[in-house]
């Protein structure tokens, strides 16, 4: 069949039809045979390249979607193709540009207020972001993503009660999606509500039973104590955590275990002691990577979560950054550091022995080894506390030291930080790998 007399709106009325039915190949052929007919028919430029963003071809949506806005300016529909399409390419702040154009072209547009409030998250804007959310919301309730979006916000800004609303308005929308069962369950279980966390925990693994982060909360509710916290739930719980983490654990929680642990590193190690080589194990957002930068030569931040290292990067206080497992990356690494810092960092690590085991052999004779735990009462060796972090008995954390050959040479008892108003017991430790002879440092 020809195309050359086909106008290009019919053809286009059967291209949707295509497209609606998922039979995207011949949608697109119908697409491209419109704009034969006529190149700026702003629908099928916009559709096409809709149709290529559907595949996961943002470099072909790109020329059509960007042709639509400029020939029919008044279509929202076109400019929030184009803002998904330069979100996907990492360009937030033009992509911010045409959903907001989108919502003054036409102010109804629930999408383009919730896709926008989406950019304003990622860009730290979080309060912009709920004005949006709640617009899309108002304008069309039913969309379940704006919903949990919003919850997440709303939790990033401490307005916990809200968040979980938006959360259970989302599970009531998306009752089969395991991310809001248990991002209501994860909430929940913060605020202390843990036999309600429960319930959207157990739905979140039996939506998805692969979800490790739901099994681990609910070990730790039940008083079930595993060996280690899964990756990916630590790394989400930061990647979450990240933009609010030091205004939120220094500023408001008296956090004091970075401090701490350089400060036993001070007295007892020595202040004028310098190191050719230091490891910050679970570095976060460098905050002791600001304390110990002056004694170092290099300074290498070890961390689970992108999200946290992108805060310590912008510090520019370590030479080296890595983005993993702590004991994947002592595996990996073939040098010695001097110095192993590792703050609050083992309350993820319930048993200790492989990390330590790793130290042993990875370190400097002679390097010193500084770190704090969250302390468990006396006997217990570790265990899973209900918040979902472990802690660790004072013997249990000697004698595995000793085990691998570490030479203790002190701790104290500090406040960790505030936790529901009471100070958070916890303690620090120094000790040091003893030089090759045996001998002491
Ligand atoms: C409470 S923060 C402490 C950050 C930093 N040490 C401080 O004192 O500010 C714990 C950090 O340890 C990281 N973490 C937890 N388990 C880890 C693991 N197994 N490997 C690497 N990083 C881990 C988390 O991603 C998080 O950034």
């Amino acid at each position: 069949m020809s195309s050359v007399n086909v106008a290009a709106p019919l053809l286009v009325r059967q291209a949707v039809r295509e497209h609606r039915s998922g039979r995207l190949d011949s949608a697109a052929d119908l697409y491209e045979r419109a704009l034969s007919s006529d190149p700026a028919d702003p629908d099928a430029l916009h559709l096409l390249g809709a149709l290529h963003l559907q595949r996961g071809d943002a470099m072909a949506a790109v020329p059509y979607a960007a042709k639509a806005v400029l020939v029919e300016p008044a279509l929202a529909h076109a400019y929030n193709n184009l803002g998904l399409i330069l979100k996907g390419a990492g360009q937030a702040a033009a992509a911010a540009r045409c959903y907001l154009q989108a919502t003054l072209v036409s102010p109804k547009f629930a999408e383009a207020h919730s896709n926008l409030g989406v950019v304003l998250k990622a860009e730290g804007q979080a309060a912009l972001a709920v004005r949006h959310y709640r617009r899309a919301l108002d304008l069309d309730p039913s969309l379940g993503e704006a919903w949990n979006n919003l919850g997440n916000v709303l939790q990033e800004l401490g307005e916990l009660e809200d968040a979980v609303e938006a959360y259970l308005s989302a599970a009531d929308r998306m009752p089969d999606c395991d991310t809001v069962a248990y991002n209501v369950g994860l909430l929940l279980m913060r605020m202390g509500h843990h036999e309600d966390a429960l319930v959207h925990l157990r739905r979140a693994v039996e939506l998805a039973p692969e979800r490790d982060g739901a099994r681990h909360l609910i070990a730790a509710i039940e008083g079930e104590t595993t060996p280690t916290a899964p990756r990916a739930y630590v790394r989400s719980l930061f990647d979450a955590y990240a933009n609010r983490f030091e205004s939120h654990l220094v500023g408001e929680l008296q956090y004091r275990a970075h401090q701490a642990t350089v400060d036993i590193l001070d007295t007892v190690g020595g202040p004028a002691r310098r190191f050719a080589l230091a490891y910050d194990l679970g570095c976060g957002t460098g905050l002791v990577g600001e304390l110990v930068r002056a004694r170092t030569k290099r300074l290498v931040g070890i961390d689970l979560s992108p999200e946290m290292l992108k805060w310590a990067e912008r510090k520019g206080l370590y030479d080296t950054l890595i983005c993993g497992d702590i004991d994947d990356v002592l595996d990996q690494e073939t040098a010695a550091p001097d110095l192993v810092l590792a703050t609050d960092v083992f309350i993820y690590v319930g048993e200790l022995d492989g990390t330590i085991a790793r130290l042993a052999r990875r370190m400097a004779p002679g390097g010193m080894f500084a770190f704090s735990i969250e302390t468990a009462a006396d006997g217990l060796e570790w265990f899973l506390r209900p918040s979902g972090r472990y802690a660790h008995g004072e013997a249990y954390v000697a004698e595995t030291l000793e085990r691998h050959g570490f030479r203790l040479l002190a701790s104290r008892p500090i406040m960790v930080r505030q936790e529901a108003g009471e100070p958070l017991d916890g303690a620090v430790y120094l000790a040091v790998k003893p030089a090759g002879d045996g001998a002491p440092v």
